[in-house]
């Protein structure tokens, strides 16, 4: 067996604030869901401010961060499959191919869950989305089913994400949850670390997400 280097850094620490309070909040929307209006279109809204800032991080943030560090072709993603059923922990940071994949299929489905909200008016009119007077009633209602039908979905794809997280655990011995958690992961062979990301894009970032989330929060009112 290779002796493990020293812990290496392997997540920033926007990517990794963006996942726990992404988990929190969805939970959270879950939880308030046909309860509490106000808690869960306060929710909803932060959750569009993550997902504007991921997606802006996916292409300035650092290395394992970008999307074009980690979306892969249909070769590389062959190539990986064939390898999985191995019981050896990856040696390379970040998302791998195939985890990619449902990287993207996450974040696409809490941005269609987001935005159909955003439109969505319930059965008597009363509770609605904020841009949902841009739509007639039966077409809010429409968004409201596709609303529900999308967190069955996200509900199926978070089951399968923290299962190919056990698989991870227990098939391939590899402790995924400690990095996104600390940053850092040991290696057995010498892996390239993070580099550092000037702070003004990290601003711009923030200023875009909340500026956006609410502008869409006012209905785009001024
Ligand atoms: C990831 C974030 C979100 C999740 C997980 C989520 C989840 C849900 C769920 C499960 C329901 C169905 C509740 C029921 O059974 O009655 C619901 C209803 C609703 N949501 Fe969301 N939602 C999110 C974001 C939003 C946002 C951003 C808005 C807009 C402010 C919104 C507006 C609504 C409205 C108006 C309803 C009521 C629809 C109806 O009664 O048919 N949601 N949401
Ligand atoms: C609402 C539930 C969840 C959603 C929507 C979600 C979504 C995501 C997304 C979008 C990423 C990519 C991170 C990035 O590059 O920005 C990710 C990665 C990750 N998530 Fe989750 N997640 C959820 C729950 C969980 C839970 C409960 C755990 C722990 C048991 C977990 C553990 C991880 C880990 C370890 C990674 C990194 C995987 C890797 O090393 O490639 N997630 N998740």
């Amino acid at each position: 067996m290779k002796a493990e280097l020293k812990p290496t850094a392997v997540w920033d620490l926007p990517v990794r604030l963006f996942h726990w309070l992404l988990v929190a909040l969805i939970l959270v929307a879950w939880l308030s869901a046909g309860k509490s209006m106000t808690v869960h279109s306060l929710a909803g809204y932060s959750v569009i401010a993550l997902v504007v800032f991921r997606l802006w991080w996916g292409l300035v943030g650092s290395s394992t961060a970008r999307f074009s560090s980690f979306v892969r072709g249909p070769r590389a993603i062959l190539s990986y499959l064939r390898h999985m059923g191995e019981r050896t922990p990856g040696q390379s940071p970040g998302h791998n191919p195939v985890g990619a994949i449902s990287v993207l299929a996450l974040l696409a489905l809490v941005l269609i869950q987001t935005s159909t909200g955003l439109f969505s008016v319930d059965v008597d009119g009363l509770e609605s989305g904020p841009l949902s007077a841009w739509v007639s009633f039966d077409m809010g209602r429409q968004f409201a089913h596709i609303h529900e039908f999308a967190f069955r979905i996200l509900q199926v794809l978070v089951g399968v994400h923290i299962a190919a997280i056990l698989y991870y655990a227990i098939w391939k011995r590899e402790n995924l949850v400690g990095p996104m958690i600390t940053g850092r992961r040991r290696f057995s062979s010498p892996v390239t670390s993070l580099g550092s990301v000037p702070v003004w894009r990290l601003i711009v970032g923030i200023a875009i997400s909340l500026g956006l989330a609410l502008a869409i929060a006012r209905g785009f009112r001024v």
